[in-house]
């Protein structure tokens, strides 16, 4: 076993955007800007746009955070969606996932500037990758290619097995693996809950793909001898240490990683890189490089 190791490698991409971001203010020119939206009072979302705010202010990036109540309409959500789409200041713009649920979060994506969609998740990104045109990649598969790609993982004519179907992770992590490409060229084998012998396809895997969102699912018994292990889960578990839970992935670490090769853990795997794949698309709309 050998750890995957998200947390640094994802600095290191960091420092790499500082870099950038500091030639270009050092031309005079703004920095780049990502408005984030965040609506309701989620504890896992406050998380996750504090944590994009925070790598964003360490890379240099600006950020602008419009929060609104549980009870925010549509119309609303919509009138600033345009407000920040004609916004030349702004470079990306997301939507904190999942919206309320009298918010129908495909119009809202849907309304978001193809161009200013860093988080990949607007059906014009969505089919161009599809069709392998230049578009925005959705951050977590990104992030996760991108860890492959650092870590001198190869993937070319190799059986991965992804487990879970979500648009925003093993769809196109599928679809990304399985096009031509480096990493990609792989044999891609798409699971979910109606899948018939799930055991004896994941003991198949080369490299073995856990975006099931189920906590410890990927059990020791399911895993190829030597299998590369990415761990896409994140849960938080409530336990009796001072801090009162702990988080863990969807694969169970302590025995898969007795068997396995490279293996990401949970925390300081496939997150951490999440986050860089977004300011590296953030990045890209600056540069309006689409
Ligand atoms: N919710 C869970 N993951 C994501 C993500 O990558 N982007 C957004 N906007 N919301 C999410």
């Amino acid at each position: 076993m050998k750890l995957i190791d998200g947390k640094t490698i994802s600095e290191k991409i960091k420092e790499e955007i500082k870099t950038e971001v500091a030639a270009i203010i050092d031309r005079d020119e703004r920095a780049p800007h990502l408005a984030a939206i965040l609506v309701g009072d989620d504890p896992a979302s406050q998380t996750y746009v504090a944590s994009k705010e925070k790598a964003c202010k360490s890379t240099g990036i600006t950020s602008s955070l419009y929060k609104f109540e549980e009870k925010v309409s549509e119309k609303e959500l919509l009138s600033v969606i345009d407000f920040i789409n004609n916004d030349n200041d702004i470079d990306g713009l997301i939507v904190q996932q999942p919206l309320p649920p009298h918010i129908n979060s495909d119009r809202v994506v849907a309304s978001i500037n193809p161009l200013k969609d860093v988080d990949g998740f607007h059906p014009v990104n969505l089919g161009k990758m599809m069709l392998g045109l230049p578009s925005f990649l959705p951050a977590t598969p990104m992030g996760i290619l991108e860890l492959l790609r650092r870590s001198k993982i190869d993937t070319e004519g190799k059986h991965i097995v992804v487990l879970g179907r979500s648009n925003i992770v093993g769809t196109p992590v599928a679809l990304m693996l399985s096009r031509k490409g480096n990493p990609g060229n792989a044999t891609v084998t798409l699971c979910h809950s109606k899948t018939d012998n799930l055991n004896d396809l994941c003991i198949q895997a080369d490299i073995l793909i856990a975006a099931i969102g189920k906590p410890g699912f990927v059990k020791a018994s399911m895993v190829k001898p030597g299998a590369v292990i990415i761990d896409v889960g994140i849960h938080r578990i409530e336990d009796k240490s001072e801090k009162g839970y702990h988080i863990t992935g969807d694969v169970e670490f302590k025995e898969v990683s007795k068997i396995c090769g490279p293996i990401t853990p949970v925390p300081g795997g496939v997150g951490a890189m999440t986050i860089a794949a977004l300011l590296m698309n953030t990045l890209k709309a600056y540069r309006k490089e689409l």
